[in-house]
């Protein structure tokens, strides 16, 4: 039986959430937390999936029937992927695809993107596409579109390109600046974040406030900038008063939470450069860039405001076969 492994990095965003949707630039960088998925050539003509962590469990349909009558929830995104895979390179092998994650799919780290590039990659390799990762970004982009109807794409990238970039909406720009000398901390906030509803929240903002949301959107793409220059220069002091700006930015959309403040303001408090909320905010994670001499003192800071903290290397590599 032919079958590849293909892995993807999860994510963090370090500099630019919600800003991006409206067309200004990002940081992101891929951590070392992956989603793998293994497809099989079955012989036969269905498409079945196996994904244990978003309880989905010998899920089958015939090739024909894809993206008609019901998909569960957690199916939605690999299937769109091969649907939108076959519609652009035609193939009629039944397949099997079996999805293994390194993270819960409740922390925010992009486990729907990570889970779609892999299998444009993964069919790009057993049916022997020559896929540049660009085509690889643009099918997974429109299957995230296809399925969610909204976003920037900036996950889709980081897990096709990993390292840090420096990103615009739709993939306009996708420039890495990896600079792997930073020591990020990750606190997990215990509940997860509804993206769609939050960015659509934003903008219902912006329709009643759009001058001053604008403003917001704004400020923002000068510290995306200014933290570009600052990682391209290791100015750690920079990046992370830049992360504090960003972060108050954030709080006047209205997209933080009193437990995500308390764990930044912990974080602050015990010596780390900057901290802020990491996505759509609402949930999901918190960030902070410590000083090497004290990862112990901000770690044991954020767990005592009841933070869980999610051991990650930043900078991980894009996606890859095993
Ligand atoms: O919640 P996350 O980690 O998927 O991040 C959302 C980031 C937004 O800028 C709010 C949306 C987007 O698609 O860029």
């Amino acid at each position: 039986m032919k079958e590849v492994v293909v892995s993807a990095p999860g994510k963090l965003m370090l500099l630019g959430e919600h800003a991006v949707v409206y067309g200004k630039p990002c940081l992101v960088t891929a951590v070392n937390k992956r989603l793998n998925i293994k497809v099989s050539l079955t012989g036969g003509r269905d498409f079945i999936l196996n994904a244990p962590d978003v309880s989905v469990r010998s899920y089958k349909k015939p090739l024909a029937m894809l993206g008609r009558a019901e998909t569960p929830k957690g199916a939605a995104f690999v299937e769109k992927a091969v649907l939108n895979f076959k519609e652009r390179y035609s193939f009629e092998e039944g397949l099997l695809l079996e999805t293994d994650s390194e993270f819960s799919s409740g922390f925010g780290f992009g486990s729907s993107s990570a889970s779609t590039v892999c299998v444009i990659k993964a069919l790009s390799e057993i049916f022997e596409r020559k896929l540049s990762k660009k085509d690889i970004f643009d099918l997974s982009y429109k299957t995230v579109l296809d399925v969610q109807k909204t976003g920037s794409g900036f996950d889709v990238a980081s897990a096709v390109y990993g390292g840090t970039i420096y990103f615009v909406a739709g993939g306009e720009e996708i420039e890495r600046i990896d600079n792997k000398s930073f020591n990020l901390i990750v606190g997990y906030s215990g509940t997860k974040a509804d993206t769609s509803e939050i960015v659509r929240e934003v903008a219902k903002k912006r329709e009643e406030e759009k001058e001053k949301v604008d403003g917001i959107f704004a400020a923002i793409e000068i510290l995306v900038e200014n933290g570009k220059k600052f990682m391209l220069e290791s100015d750690w002091e920079n990046f992370g008063k830049t992360m504090n700006e960003n972060q108050v930015l954030l709080s006047q959309l209205g997209v933080s939470i009193g437990k995500l403040d308390h764990m930044i303001d912990a974080a602050r408090n015990a010596g780390a450069y900057g901290a802020k909320l990491s996505g759509a905010g609402g949930g999901d994670c918190m960030l902070a860039l410590s000083p090497p001499d004290k990862l112990g003192d901000i770690r044991k800071a954020i767990e005592s405001t009841g933070g869980k903290i999610i051991d990650i290397e930043a900078s991980a590599e894009g996606v890859n076969m095993l």
